[in-house]
């Protein structure tokens, strides 16, 4: 019989959707479950999957190329959406999109799919991932079709024999893995409302930490984290050592009203510590290693890499040639950022590069300066140039000076609008 591979995460939805599938569409499902550093008992979930009703159940360890191909090119970038989101969910999906048609086509299967609803930003990473890299494959996406509601499904479950962790009961939906933890629904659809303690899983309380400020050295290779006080450390264990550490300091707690691509706003919370902290800390050596011209331009090439990561375009021309200008940018950040952990803080309190850019012949005001203090009035003479210029022509003979131009009151604005408007008449 033909296949189907699922997306199977152990909850009541992909679990529903074993036999719901193979009810509606007389699809065979293989369940692969794909871990990302979501913490849980991978072969546990994935033994149920073989007891609901699944033909064959895949676990596919992923947090390494997760760690490699997806969060450090991110961080690299500085890809954060709208200015908050460090984008756990969405860098995972490509990734799982990818494994998903990897598996199809090891095991022969003609479709795939996802436990998306209808909704949200995941469905359209998933579809457009999937299309783009096997065309051929058929998308099932049982929550976005069948139209039962959580009741319904728990119905069904129980009308099929499908064994449900009751623990489950959470009022919430999330969404985690290695970069951070997301959290919506239940109380949180009101913008009003402060989250709930129970809302929180990673992260301590910050007004309840009574631990004392601790301080971590983390050295970049090439904008890429390798080591954490001084020792070597693999990627994924380096980001889940922050999170457990800031974590315990309240550090990562984002409450962000985010505007989703299908067009709805929607509040999230997300946990992030690692990411938090090291965006702060890579964002720290570049002020170090790049130039003023870099800087600029690369936080728009990060918001444009953010949207593109949120807007599920991972596979696309525009992400080479984006992560081509990051990659760039990225051979001279290599060196140490101190960090002061203390009750939900991330202070960078310390860098240092072989590569730095700052002088301090330059920049100290004590003795030792190598600053021409001289070149600095013929600079301000033709940096000014434009604007004196200007305000002669212009400005000062239609508004006056009046004490401070700059200062120009809205009053003033409009009389000389009309001066100027006026005068071509005259
Ligand atoms: N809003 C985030 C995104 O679009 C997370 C989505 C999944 N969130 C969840 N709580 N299930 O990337």
């Amino acid at each position: 019989m033909a296949t189907v591979v699922l997306a199977y995460s152990g909850g009541l939805d992909t679990s529903v959707a074993i036999r719901w599938i193979k009810e509606k569409y007389n699809l065979d499902v293989i369940a692969v479950t794909i871990d990302v550093g979501n913490e849980r008992n991978m072969q546990e979930i994935s033994d149920r999957a073989t007891k609901i009703g699944a033909i064959k159940s895949i676990v596919v360890d992923g947090r390494e190329d997760f760690v490699r191909y997806f969060v450090w090119p991110a961080l690299q970038a500085g890809a954060i959406y709208e200015g908050q989101y460090p984008l756990a969910t969405a860098l995972a999906r490509p990734l799982i999109a990818r494994l998903l048609v990897e598996v199809a086509r090891q095991e022969g299967a003609i479709a795939v799919a996802h436990g998306c609803t209808g909704k949200g930003n995941d469905q359209v990473r998933f579809d457009v991932s999937i299309n783009t890299l096997a065309p051929d494959l058929k998308i099932i996406a049982p929550v976005r079709e069948w139209g039962m509601t959580r009741d319904n499904e728990m119905a069904y479950a129980a009308e099929h024999n499908i064994p449900i962790k009751v623990t489950s009961a959470s009022p919430y939906s999330v969404d985690q893995n290695l970069w951070g933890r997301s959290i919506e629904c239940g109380i949180l659809e009101d913008p009003w409302e402060e989250p709930p303690a129970d809302v929180f899983d990673w992260t301590a309380d910050p007004d309840s930490v009574t631990l004392e400020p601790t301080y971590h050295e983390i050295t970049f290779q090439n904008g890429i984290p390798v080591a954490l006080n001084g020792d070597e450390i693999a990627g994924y264990s380096l980001v889940e050592k922050l999170n457990s550490e800031a974590g315990k300091y309240g550090i990562g707690r984002i409450d962000h009203i985010e505007n989703r691509l299908v067009g709805i706003k929607s509040r999230e919370i997300y946990e992030a510590p690692a990411a938090v902290v090291l965006h702060a800390a890579h964002n720290a050596l570049e002020g170090l290693t790049l130039s003023r011209e870099q800087v600029r331009f690369k936080e728009t090439v990060a918001a444009e890499y953010a949207r593109l990561i949120y807007n599920g375009q991972w596979y696309s021309a525009q992400h080479q040639d984006l992560a081509a200008y990051v990659q760039s940018t990225q051979r001279f950040v290599s060196g140490t950022v101190r960090v002061k952990l203390s009750r939900g803080r991330c202070q960078i309190v310390g860098r240092k590069s072989e590569h730095s850019l700052y002088s301090l012949g330059l920049a100290t005001y004590d003795s030792g300066d190598q600053f021409d203090h001289n070149a600095a009035l013929g600079f301000i003479k033709l940096w000014a140039l434009p604007l004196t210029t200007q305000a002669q022509a212009q400005l000062l003979p239609s508004i006056g000076f009046e004490g401070n131009l700059l200062n120009h009151n809205t009053d003033k604005v409009q009389i000389a609008t009309k001066t100027t408007e006026k005068s071509p008449e005259a």
